[in-house]
């Protein structure tokens, strides 16, 4: 059977209901990960489990580990990997509580490490990214999204960008302009590392505010917590289905 590993993000640094079986400290070629990756079993599965940010929660979006965060996963067994993110909604489908399983992604990020093809190569090596997402595990989170009557888009273009700040209207428009639905900080390189290391990898998305422009007021941070609060059972519900199928 397949084991999955998942990345929490935002609102998820603990998945509560994994029974853990091994707390991994991890040290790998790229530094260490986030945080210990818990191997555990979570709805009748053995599964995997990091939290993007660290537990708690305090490690920007522009300065996880995302190399030593694949690596470690990929070192503990990990053969395909599930990325939870929170992300503002840009397309008018996208409101807030809005699921989306993104099909592509464009990254906008700078200056982070992302790649683990660099240094004394034998080969230089250009991985096929055409089709960012695994289409067998998006189309689990959309069947896992559509059983448990959540409402979601089945793709999406997910724009990265650098944070932690968040965007001005004139970005989101032209974020718009340039064909994404949501946006956040952190699916690239997450997404890009994962090919390299032949990892299936599939995106569900949270949106936890309208983006920059697309609502009267300003984006704050308790209506980001409060959307995640009110989002975070179905996110873990969806995981449970995902992984019991
Ligand atoms: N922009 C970027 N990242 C985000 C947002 C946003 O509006 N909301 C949650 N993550």
């Amino acid at each position: 059977m397949t084991v999955y590993a998942i990345i929490g993000g935002t609102g998820l640094t603990e998945l509560d209901g994994l029974t853990i079986s091994a707390v991994l400290n991890l040290d790998t070629p790229y530094g260490a990960p986030s945080a210990p990756v818990l191997r555990g079993n979570y709805a009748g599965r053995e599964v995997l489990f990091l939290a993007r940010h660290g537990h708690p929660h305090r490690i920007a979006p522009h300065q996880v580990n995302y190399r030593a965060n694949l690596w470690a996963l990929k070192h503990a067994g990990a053969q395909a990997i599930v990325a939870v993110n929170a992300v503002g909604g840009i397309h008018p489908a996208m409101g807030t509580g809005h699921f989306c399983v993104p099909h592509q992604i464009i990254d906008y990020t700078s200056g982070r490490e992302h790649t683990f093809f660099e240094g004394e190569l034998e080969h230089v090596t250009h991985v096929d990214f055409s089709y960012p997402y695994d289409a067998a595990l998006r189309e689990q989170l959309t069947a896992a999204l559509a059983t448990g009557g959540c409402a979601f888009s089945g793709e999406g273009v997910y724009a990265c960008t650098q944070g932690p700040r968040l965007e001005t209207v004139a970005e989101i428009a032209r974020l718009e302009r340039d064909g994404c639905d949501i946006v956040g900080m952190t699916g690239m390189p997450e997404a890009v590392l994962a090919r390299e290391l032949e990892l299936p990898y599939a995106c569900l998305a949270l949106v936890v505010n309208p983006a920059a422009g697309k609502s009267t007021g300003i984006i704050t941070m308790a209506e980001i917590e409060q959307a995640l609060a009110e989002g975070i059972d179905k996110v873990k519900a969806v995981l449970a289905r995902v992984l019991a199928e």
